[in-house]
């Protein structure tokens, strides 16, 4: 399974030119798994109210339907952030869409500085089958928790998908360690450029079990990778003869007193 990611420069609000730009570069990257930033068909830095009720749109909006067409073109799973509406409140969000058409949204459940402005919080991790293989999404900040990654891994997760806005330099060293403490796949893909003042910081990642980066990408240029990979690697959980990392779990040792 080939899995990989799309590194852009999203202008602000402008969403015709970044839905256009994601599907020329998506079009060109010959992968099973394709994954794009946090945001990546508005831009991150919302300053005003106005702008999100302009620019989100609900789950059956027209940019998930132009990403869902991308998918089955690809015959491909197609993950892509976006200001999503629902149920009168808004949420930053991404969706992973097969190419049987089939949507599942993801809502960020840790809000990054100002985003808690703006985006109400979502509650809840999940996991879901296609080829075999079981995926788990998270974005951007819930990086920085290492019970987001956690969660899904004991939901089975073998391959995290991880659209971001990363500002702060450490992410992508940190998924070497939640690939080593989770023993799975995951890929960040990270967006470029400076936006209203906020520089973003690239080098989006694909890393493997054990933590070994399998690709890291340039810090400012557009670029779209994919590797391929075994998803069945990410079922060992063994250490060694006598560790395994789920197995040899504590619970009830976690508590605090
Ligand atoms: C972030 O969560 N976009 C830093």
């Amino acid at each position: 399974m080939k899995i990989g990611y799309v590194q852009f420069k999203p202008r602000f609000g402008d969403k015709a030119y970044n839905i256009s730009k994601m599907v020329q570069m998506g079009e060109q990257l010959d992968a099973d798994v394709i994954v794009f930033p946090e945001l990546a068909n508005t831009g991150y830095v919302f300053k005003h109210q106005k702008e999100l009720e302009q620019l989100s749109e609900p789950m059956d909006g027209p940019s998930v339907q132009t990403m869902q067409e991308l998918a089955i073109k690809k015959n491909a799973l197609v993950t892509f952030g976006f200001a999503e509406h629902y149920n009168g409140s808004f949420y930053n969000s991404a969706a992973a869409i097969t190419p049987d058409g089939q949507v599942r949204v993801y809502r960020k459940v840790h809000l990054f500085n100002e985003e808690k402005r703006f985006f109400r919080r979502g509650t809840e991790f999940f996991t879901f089958e296609w080829r075999e293989t079981i995926f788990g999404m998270i974005i951007c900040f819930d990086w920085m928790f290492p019970e987001a990654m956690r969660t899904l891994t004991l939901m089975g997760a073998q391959v995290i998908l991880h659209p971001a806005n990363l500002v702060l330099p450490y992410c992508q060293d940190a998924m070497i360690t939640r690939c080593i403490e989770n023993r799975v796949f995951e890929v960040t893909a990270n967006r470029v450029g400076m936006e209203r003042g906020l520089k973003f910081t690239g080098m989006s990642q694909i890393t493997a079990p054990g933590g070994v980066v399998l690709h890291r990408g340039t810090k400012s240029k557009e670029e779209a990778v994919a590797v391929d990979i075994d998803p069945k690697q990410a079922l060992e959980k063994r250490i060694n003869r006598y560790n395994d990392l789920i197995k040899d779990r504590f619970p009830e040792a976690y508590r605090m007193n």
